[in-house]
């Protein structure tokens, strides 16, 4: 079949009346009447279904007894143009077979609003709704988009190691990879598992980012990026947290702190661009059901429609301020003022929640900001120190709705800076030799960041919670599919 079927979008585009088709797809509606049947078909290359006209002079309906909302078909038929409103052509069966039947007693699908919540209990069938059909669609052109941004600009996409013996971010927040009997694991004298007799001979995890490796990679190569899965064990039970999750890094030689703000905007920007340009279709319809949920919302709480919030982030540049700015804007704001955080804001070091992040994003600035030079203290080791020997050269990128969608730095350059720090910070260095043998060999000045792939998804398609961007989301106590 492979070799004759025509999707529906191609369909749709270049078809010509009288021509032959084949097309093979999933029921989303059958409607008969006494002299016509109509079914609508869906083979997930559009948003819109096809039309088919079953005509009991050409085809016997008896064919369509057992075919109901999920059953798959083929089709031969004969491109008609549409009567109907709505689409200029539709396709008059010569005939009909049913290859997978859907008994509508257990097939959970109806042609009905399911929520988003059911729709996550049935995430094997949830790819069947317009709604997961148009977030993958978008899923899939950002991917795509982002290489093709990267590959634009000369960057070379290096694959990091998803199995790690060493913790980048220093959080220890780890999934660990592991042979050992859990029951009954080797011993050492002092009593401890005995790693040394694991598969690698060492404790190893699932990475939760790439960014040391492609720091070596970009000390060779200059510009690179990794694009990969990423692991975080980190309890957070929220809208914006997956255990499993996409990160894009990348790291690039010769670049300071400036340069990586620009680039992370430029990217953004490229990425929204490249929504508006290649899923219209599919972003008002998210558009349109974005809006059907905000009904139910207060006027002021309403957020932007879909693509006018894209549009707008094209339109300004993103507001650049430092930490101990931002401070002393939240410390001074009316929410702190009137016990509305959850967190108040009362000194300098305050670790920045995502109610802080989106009141400068929201409410002060109205537009994404960037901020820069945190505190070292609430940052990783790897960050480069600044001069008053309290801040380093941190840049989280804020969005509206979001919070952080972007964290980054540029990187300590300096051997003797890093290595202290690392042992302030009780980083073992007989681990990360490697690390920091670049800074003792043709070390250079360079920065990256890393962009969550799902916070960016987020934003893209108007949905609320992150676990409706991934196909398979990882979350506490949920692996199921
Ligand atoms: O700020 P993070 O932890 O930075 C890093 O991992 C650096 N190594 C990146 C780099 O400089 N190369 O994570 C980067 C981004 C966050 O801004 C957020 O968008 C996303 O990754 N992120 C998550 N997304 C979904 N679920 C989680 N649990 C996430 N944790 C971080
Ligand atoms: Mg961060």
């Amino acid at each position: 079949m492979r070799k004759e079927r025509i999707k529906i979008r191609e369909l749709l585009a270049g078809g010509v009346p009288g021509q032959q088709v084949v097309l093979g797809g999933w029921v989303r509606t059958k409607r008969i009447s006494k002299n016509v049947a109509f079914i609508a078909l869906n083979d997930g290359s559009t948003l819109q279904n096809l039309q088919v006209v079953v005509n009991p002079e050409l085809v016997d309906l008896s064919v369509l007894d057992e075919v109901y909302t999920g059953a798959s078909l083929r089709i031969d038929g004969r491109v008609v143009a549409s009567p109907g409103a709505g689409q200029a052509l539709e396709v008059e069966a010569l005939k009909v077979e049913l290859l997978g039947k859907a008994d509508p007693e257990h097939y959970p699908l109806q042609p009905k609003k399911h929520s988003l919540e059911f729709l996550r209990e049935i995430a094997h069938l949830r790819f069947r709704t317009n709604t997961f059909g148009a977030i993958t669609r978008v899923r899939h052109a950002m991917i795509f988009g982002i290489h093709k941004f990267f590959n634009d600009k000369g960057f070379l996409n290096i694959h990091s190691p998803i199995i790690t013996g060493s913790d980048a971010e220093g959080a220890g927040e780890m999934f660990r990879v592991s042979v050992l009997d859990a029951n009954n694991p080797p011993l050492t004298e002092e009593g401890k598992v005995d790693f040394s007799k694991d598969f690698f001979g060492k404790e190893t995890n699932l990475t939760v980012s790439g960014q040391l490796e492609a720091e070596l990679a970009a000390l060779a190569l200059g510009e690179v990026y990794t694009f990969g899965p990423t692991f975080r064990a980190e309890n957070s039970n929220t809208s914006r947290h997956l255990a499993e999750f996409w990160m894009i890094e990348p790291e690039m030689a010769f670049y300071d702190i400036h340069d990586n703000m620009d680039l992370a905007e430029e990217m953004l920007k490229y990425l929204v661009r490249y929504a508006l340009d290649h899923c219209m279709e599919d972003l008002l319809f998210l558009q349109s059901r974005q809006e059907d949920e905000e009904k139910q919302k207060k006027q002021e709480d309403r957020s932007m429609p879909l693509i006018e919030k894209l549009e707008f982030i094209l339109a300004h540049p993103f507001e650049r301020i430092t930490y101990t700015e931002a401070i002393e804007i939240l410390k001074e704001s009316k929410p702190n003022k009137n016990g509305k955080f959850q967190y108040p804001i009362e000194k300098w070091g305050a670790d920045l929640q995502s109610e802080h992040e989106r009141y400068l994003v929201e409410k002060h600035f109205k537009k994404p900001v960037i901020l820069t030079d945190y505190p070292k203290e609430i940052k990783a080791f790897y960050m480069k120190q600044n001069d008053d020997g309290v801040t380093v050269r941190a840049m989280d990128v804020l969005f509206p709705g979001i919070g952080e969608i972007i964290g980054g730095s540029q990187r300590e350059e300096r051997y003797d800076h890093l290595l202290a720090r690392m042992q302030q910070m009780g980083i073992p260095e007989k681990e990360m030799w490697w690390y920091l043998d670049t800074r003792r060999f043709g070390t250079v000045v360079h920065s990256g960041y890393g962009l969550g792939f799902e916070r960016l998804m987020l934003f893209i398609t108007g949905m609320g919670n992150i676990r409706d961007v991934i196909p398979f989301p990882r979350t506490p106590q949920n692996a199921e599919f």
